[in-house]
């Protein structure tokens, strides 16, 4: 049963307050620095002018992460070449905050010369960039953001990996075809020699878990709609906007990563897989904060403040829009879901805990 309430299919439009809640995604950027400079070394000097390009960069110091290592590698290789450092995100992205840190005391240009800036608006889904242009590659967090947000009829659920039945099927065949679409725009764009470097949350193969896969974070999502759920118990929500509510997300398995490349003959044509693993997170893999766990209110805060960070605009647009007359009211809903959270993270510290699998992609277009 499928749900026409007139409302954007975007997955989400930005992220909330990026900066201040996404210490979780810095860490991850930052355990991948080693990546991007091998991958620098790999590909070697490039003329006219190399260029890294960040898809779904956001707004915040992760941005300045994902491409300072390879800046740094490449001035190793090549001392005078032009750098361009191409930022990618969809045209809701903060830009001007972006654009304050790249040139301001933490950013690259401080201290940089001949590099340039560009930044590009539009969805990974679709090519961005003049072909084979790009020399480096990078998407860390962002590609598991699917390109539309389905609305199946899905009680008892916010969350893809604990979706059944045909819900299930149709979340499986979005995600292999938006990772397909997203590989193909990506091969077009990368030079030949190129690489491109995808990290997220993943997921791993397990038998104790609904579907046989355990997905990242699953404490955190199945807290979500706790919190959801106590809101239509008190009448603040509409029952049937939550009963068609997912995340628009898939965290891959190794073997979604590496699906389409085996099966698409363009794609296996073009890339070779260098690396594809889902392993468990190198900082904190079993609690995002558990470094708050003595401190309920900070852990509490923390956690509310990264769902805040990364699931706002989705909760906004396919939750609390549906279920509010005007926009003040969906105002009201989303302070009021965040209280909520907060007090329910604060109330049993630990039992809700974030677990993170990274899952890692790296690929050498022929
Ligand atoms: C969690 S943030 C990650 C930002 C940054 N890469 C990091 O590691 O912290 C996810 C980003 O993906 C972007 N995103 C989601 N779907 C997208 C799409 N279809 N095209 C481009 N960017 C997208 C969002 O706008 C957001 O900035």
């Amino acid at each position: 049963m499928e749900r026409n309430v007139g409302r954007t299919v975007a997955s989400t439009e930005r992220m909330v307050d990026y900066d201040r809640n996404s210490s979780m995604q810095v860490q991850m950027v930052r355990a991948r620095a080693q990546w991007l400079r091998a991958a620098v070394e790999r590909i070697g000097p490039v003329t006219p002018e190399f260029t890294v390009m960040d898809y779904g960069c956001g707004p915040g110091h992760s941005a300045l992460h994902a491409v300072l290592p390879a800046i740094e590698a490449y001035r190793q290789i090549d001392s005078e070449g032009t750098i361009v450092v191409r930022h990618s995100d969809q045209a809701g992205n903060d830009w001007s905050a972006l654009m304050a840190l790249v040139f301001g005391p933490d950013g690259y240009q401080r201290h940089a010369s001949r590099v340039r800036t560009e930044a590009v608006a539009g969805s990974f889904y679709t090519r961005l960039s003049s072909p084979r242009s790009v020399a480096l590659g990078t998407c860390f967090a962002a590609s598991h953001w699917l390109s539309r947000a389905p609305a199946p009829y899905s009680p008892g659920t916010a969350w893809f990996a604990d979706l059944k039945g045909e819900a299930r099927a149709e979340f499986a065949a979005l995600a292999r075809a938006d990772w397909t679409r997203f590989l193909r725009c990506r091969a077009e764009e990368l030079r030949p020699g190129g690489i491109f470097i995808a990290s997220t949350l993943g997921s791993v193969p397990d038998d104790g878990e609904i579907n046989g896969i355990r997905s990242s974070a699953r404490r955190l999502y199945r807290a979500i709609f706790r919190v959801a759920q106590g809101m239509v118990a008190d009448g603040l929500l509409d029952r049937s906007a939550l009963d068609h509510f997912v995340f628009p997300l898939w965290f891959p398995t190794v073997e979604d990563v590496c699906a389409p490349i085996g099966a698409e003959p363009d794609l296996s044509d073009k890339f070779e897989i260098l690396e594809a693993t889902v392993t468990p997170a190198a900082v904190h893999p079993d609690d995002a904060y558990e470094e708050s766990l003595d401190d309920p209110a900070t852990y509490a805060r923390l956690y509310a403040g990264y769902v805040r960070g990364f699931g706002e605009s989705s909760l906004r647009l396919h939750l609390f829009g549906p279920s509010a007359k005007n926009p003040a009211e969906v105002d009201r809903l989303t302070e009021d879901f965040f209280e909520r959270l907060t007090r329910f993270y604060q109330s049993e510290p630990g039992r809700h805990a974030s677990e993170t699998l990274t899952m890692t992609c790296v690929l050498r277009r022929r």
